[in-house]
């Protein structure tokens, strides 16, 4: 990674209820560009982004931009410059696009830059008026992450945008990112490892509670046996350029080679 890292996360540790969720998470998100935490489901990326965020109890380090911010309140994290885009989007659907993005301006941060949030999605300025739940679900992914820009963080943080979503707006949600990252460093929580392997610089693989590898994404998803034993996807599960967009799960490539099978 070039540079110093924008947050320097080292051994975090999350207990609730008395059982350890994350025991020694390390992750580096590099000062540009997207960086991706990875990890089966249950590996504990939600709760790392939650942790950092400071909406969980944790121990460790996590250092924004040199600062220690482990002790800090949510409250004071947001003001800091992070800003979080969570796993179920929190878009209001009954509101429109204007006001979803109107509810995330923070008084005190300055003047909102909806010039930036229109220059990087134009459809949100077209669609100001329409109500968020008649968007599509790669539109929406652009109201959250459009209200991350708004207050001038210096952190994004995108928890599995394109969750659910169908490939053609996978697609869709991986412009939005692009876009985005241009503007503001993007740490993306995300499984489909095409995304990762499109946008990505390096990453960070959770398993059980704790980091596993981190690297480059690319030296990783260059590796199958590598993918394989750490998260879990085959060989030709969604890595390969006939299936650029394939999200993981079932293998596409098995399921277009049993239609072929009964053609
Ligand atoms: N508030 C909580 N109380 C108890 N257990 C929790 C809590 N939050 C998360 N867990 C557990 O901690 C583990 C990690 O959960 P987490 O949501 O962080 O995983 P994840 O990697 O984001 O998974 P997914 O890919 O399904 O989103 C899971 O076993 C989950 O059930
Ligand atoms: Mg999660």
């Amino acid at each position: 990674m070039s540079g110093e890292p924008l947050l320097a996360v080292r051994d975090l540790a999350v207990v609730i209820g008395g059982r350890h969720i994350l025991h020694g998470v390390d992750l580096d998100v590099a000062p540009s560009g997207v960086t991706a935490l990875l990890g089966r489901n249950g590996a504990g990326k939600t709760t790392t982004v939650r942790a950092v965020l400071g909406l969980v109890p944790r121990t460790g380090s996590v250092r924004l931009a040199g600062e220690e911010t482990v002790r800090l309140p949510t409250h004071l994290l947001v003001r800091r410059g992070i800003g979080y885009a969570p796993e179920d989007r929190g878009v209001f659907a009954g509101l429109t696009v204007a006001e979803n993005l109107r509810l995330a301006e923070r008084p005190g941060a300055g003047e909102p830059a909806y010039d930036l949030v229109h220059e990087l999605f134009p459809e949100l300025k077209a669609r100001a008026r329409q109500p968020a739940g008649t968007l599509s679900g790669g539109q929406q992914q652009m109201v959250a992450i459009g209200r991350t820009l708004l207050n001038g963080n210096r952190l994004i943080i995108a928890d599995e945008p394109t969750k659910g979503l169908a490939p053609r707006v996978v697609t869709e949600v991986a412009r939005v990112l692009e876009r985005a990252a241009r503007a503001v460093p993007v740490l993306l929580v995300e499984q489909n490892l095409a995304l990762v392997r499109r946008l990505a610089g390096h990453c960070a693989v959770l398993a059980d509670g704790r980091t596993v590898h981190r690297g480059p994404a690319a030296d990783l998803l260059a590796d199958p046996d590598a993918t394989r034993r750490l998260l879990g996807v085959g060989r030709r599960t969604a890595v390969t350029e006939e299936h650029p967009m394939a999200p993981p799960g079932p293998d596409p490539s098995s399921a277009a080679q049993a239609g072929k099978a009964g053609a």
